[in-house]
């Protein structure tokens, strides 16, 4: 497939600033081409400049894991979509499962945020997790279509190619229970499915989807195998170098 793999790592709020700098130390030259496939790691806003500067002859890109929707003002304690795209921030995780949870982030917000993201040229990665009216047990969780065509609303055919979505059932973040690679690669599908009806088909199959939830090296291949899946979206196991790079080994 013409899609290029994509893994990425969220550290959430872990890790401190040796941390930060140790790790890229470790990874940065071990990272293969972004041709081959790209790799990028989420991380507070506090650490995304020296960030940028650290990884600037890696081809890691820097993620943001928020961002607010208006690009100036007065909005004490938000992330400016201008500000990150002036540090050198390539992509931003919206809409996080964390975040609707723990911060009140609404569908509504999260279309805000990715129109702000892709005006100021940022990538959006778009979290999307189950369709709860429909939730009965794990085994048959399905993401939610309502979902993305929220985050997507106002997202033209030309910014589209730009959007990277993620499928991150709730029950398998941080829980150590992964989602089958088949579970994984049914998600996907139905994702590829609305994007195409919100689309075209053609379009459809340029859009990246990844698969995020209790990732290891030890689950990754075959959940990369899936004909749906084009990455991985990792929080626990992408805290370790070496889990890290195994991951983007398995990717390509
Ligand atoms: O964004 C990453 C996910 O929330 C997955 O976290 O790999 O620790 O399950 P996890």
């Amino acid at each position: 497939a013409a899609r290029v793999p994509f893994v990425v790592a969220n550290w959430k709020i872990n890790k401190l600033q040796a941390d930060v700098m140790a790790f890229l130390n470790e990874v940065n030259d071990k990272v293969p081409d972004q041709k081959v496939v790209e790799t990028g790691i989420a991380a507070q806003d506090l650490f995304l400049a020296d960030m940028v500067r650290a990884t600037e002859k890696s081809p890691i890109h820097v993620v943001a894991e928020n961002v607010h929707w208006e690009d100036s003002g007065a909005y004490t304690g938000e992330t400016s979509p201008k500000a990150l795209k002036d540090i050198g921030a390539k992509y931003v995780l919206i809409g996080h499962f964390e975040r609707r949870k723990f911060f009140n982030e609404t569908d509504s917000t999260v279309n805000l945020k990715v129109t702000a993201a892709l005006r100021n040229g940022l990538r959006p990665i778009i979290d999307v997790d189950e369709d709860m009216s429909t939730y009965a047990q794990f085994m048959d969780a399905e993401p939610s279509v309502a979902q993305v065509a929220a985050a997507l609303a106002g997202v033209s055919v030309d910014q589209i190619r730009n959007v990277t979505l993620a499928y991150e059932p709730t029950w398998a973040i941080g829980s150590g229970e992964a989602a089958s690679a088949d579970q994984a690669q049914k998600a996907a599908h139905l994702i590829r499915q609305t994007l195409a009806k919100l689309y075209s088909p053609v379009i459809a199959e340029q859009v990246r989807i990844l698969y995020g939830g209790s990732v290891t090296p030890a689950n990754a291949r075959e959940i990369m195998l899936q004909e749906d899946i084009d990455g991985v979206l990792v929080g626990t196991a992408a805290l370790d170098p070496q889990k890290f790079l195994e991951l983007v080994a398995i990717a390509h």
